[in-house]
């Protein structure tokens, strides 16, 4: 049971506030956050790694709602952008652009270049080409870019192959073995500076084992560095703590952060991170409204108002969500695939789910605060859903529901002939 999601008297809260009465306000489907549960994850996260020089950078694809990172950057928080688009976000909501590092393996000029405007902290480079044209970039508006490598670990996060990111077949980061040479490119470049070293294995990862790997094998190149003398100051270890959708069991925060604590040892270096999932995750859900059932002779349907393109995880990676009824009914229990309106049959929320459901009733979809909204679309002219935050009785609306007009604003017809 999610402690921010209680169920009092029979029916699912968002903290303080009963789920129904937020299908009533604001209608479904909509994405119910909980503030408590947000900080408290920050603050797990922030306590594991004190005592030592860390900077929680969160990752904001996982949730790029403003109120979440205005939220975060109160609380001291930096950002890990991948776009232009994600560095607007930062300053949209307040956040410190000296706390932002920039992923991605295809940054273009622009985004080069109003990163450097603002002053990010480090561009994480993911290779050779991209160092070539940062020095070019930086070179041409009379700065020093602050960079990090990528490196690939070549280390198997045994994830979903579309979200396992340090395989060195992967398209990111710089090859484990090109590393040293790149840095030392890099040392000789005279506008970038060497700040750090940075890795990510994969998504939902949920064993230490693959993350203590990669971050030995590291440590094994910063040792090598500073043999060359070439100093870094800090040592950037990713996203990727995984969550318990199902029945994974996930190191707390706390355990992951004391194992690798343990493997620095006496090294010094300020500890980066860029925990996404495991930030946001569990403190959201995702509230429908079953609209029909349908008996068919070997299945059930349930066919809510929410589908694919409000929530993408089910059909892209068969991610498993566990989907309850927020009151118990006295239907039937049976077996279900719940699923969306949208006009194809990978639009499914889950499958085979025992619930005992009628028309009308409300079901949360949880733990879909990480790459639900932020992964939304308007396939089949469907508008974003509403997005609330609770914060113990209080309701926020932290983003409309999104109307037709609006999401055809931006085209154009063509002119009269
Ligand atoms: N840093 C980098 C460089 C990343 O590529 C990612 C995620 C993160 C941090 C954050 O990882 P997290 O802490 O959230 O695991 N859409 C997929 C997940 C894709 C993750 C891609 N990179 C999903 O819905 O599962």
């Amino acid at each position: 049971m999610n402690p921010f999601f209680p169920v009092i008297n029979g029916e699912m809260h968002a903290e303080g506030v009963a789920l129904s009465a937020i299908a009533t306000q604001f209608g479904t489907p909509c994405y119910v956050y909980s503030k408590a549960a947000l900080m408290a994850a920050y603050h797990d996260f922030d306590r594991a790694f004190a005592g030592r020089d860390h900077l929680i950078c969160y990752a904001m694809k996982a949730n790029s709602n403003l109120a979440i990172l205005n939220l975060f950057a109160k609380l001291g928080a930096g950002f890990d952008i991948v776009s232009g688009g994600e560095l607007a976000r930062v300053q949209a909501a307040g956040g410190d652009m000296a706390k932002v590092v920039f992923s991605g393996v295809g940054k273009s000029v622009a985004e080069i270049q109003a990163a450097l405007k603002v002053g990010i902290k480090c561009f994480n480079v993911e290779s050779a080409s991209e160092l070539e044209r940062i020095n070019r970039v930086a070179g041409d508006m009379n700065k020093v870019a602050p960079i990090s490598f990528r490196v690939n670990p070549n280390v198997d996060a045994k994830t979903h192959p579309y979200i396992s990111t340090g395989l060195k077949d992967n398209k990111f980061g710089v090859a484990y073995e090109d590393a040293l040479p790149l840095y030392r490119t890099a040392r000789a470049m005279p506008h970038v500076k060497i700040k750090g070293i940075d890795y990510h294995i994969g998504s939902t990862v949920t064993d230490i084992a693959p993350f203590a790997e990669a971050f030995e094998k590291v440590l094994d190149l910063v040792d090598k560095l500073e043999a060359e003398g070439i100093a870094i100051s800090h040592i950037d270890i990713g996203g990727g703590v995984g969550i318990r959708y199902k029945d994974e069991t996930p190191p707390t925060i706390a355990e992951y952060a004391a194992h690798l604590l343990k493997l620095m040892g006496a090294r010094k270096h300020t500890i980066l991170m860029e925990p996404g999932r495991a930030l946001v995750g569990s403190a959201g859900i995702l509230l429908t409204q079953v609209e029909y059932l349908k008996h068919q002779e070997n299945r059930n349907f349930a066919i809510v108002d929410a589908a694919m393109n409000d929530l993408i995880r089910p059909a892209l990676y068969q991610a498993y969500h566990e989907i309850v009824t927020t009151k118990s009914s006295s239907a039937a229990q049976q077996s279900y695939d719940v699923v969306g309106p949208v006009c194809e049959s990978s639009d499914f929320l889950g499958h085979g789910r025992a619930l005992a459901l009628k028309q009308g009733d409300l079901l949360a979809v949880m733990a879909t605060g990480a790459y639900g909204s932020s992964m939304s679309s308007n396939y089949n002219t469907r508008g974003r859903v509403a997005e609330v935050m609770v914060d113990g009785t209080k309701l926020h609306l932290i983003a409309q529901r999104e109307a037709p007009d609006q999401i055809f604003a931006r085209e154009k017809l063509l002119p009269d002939a």
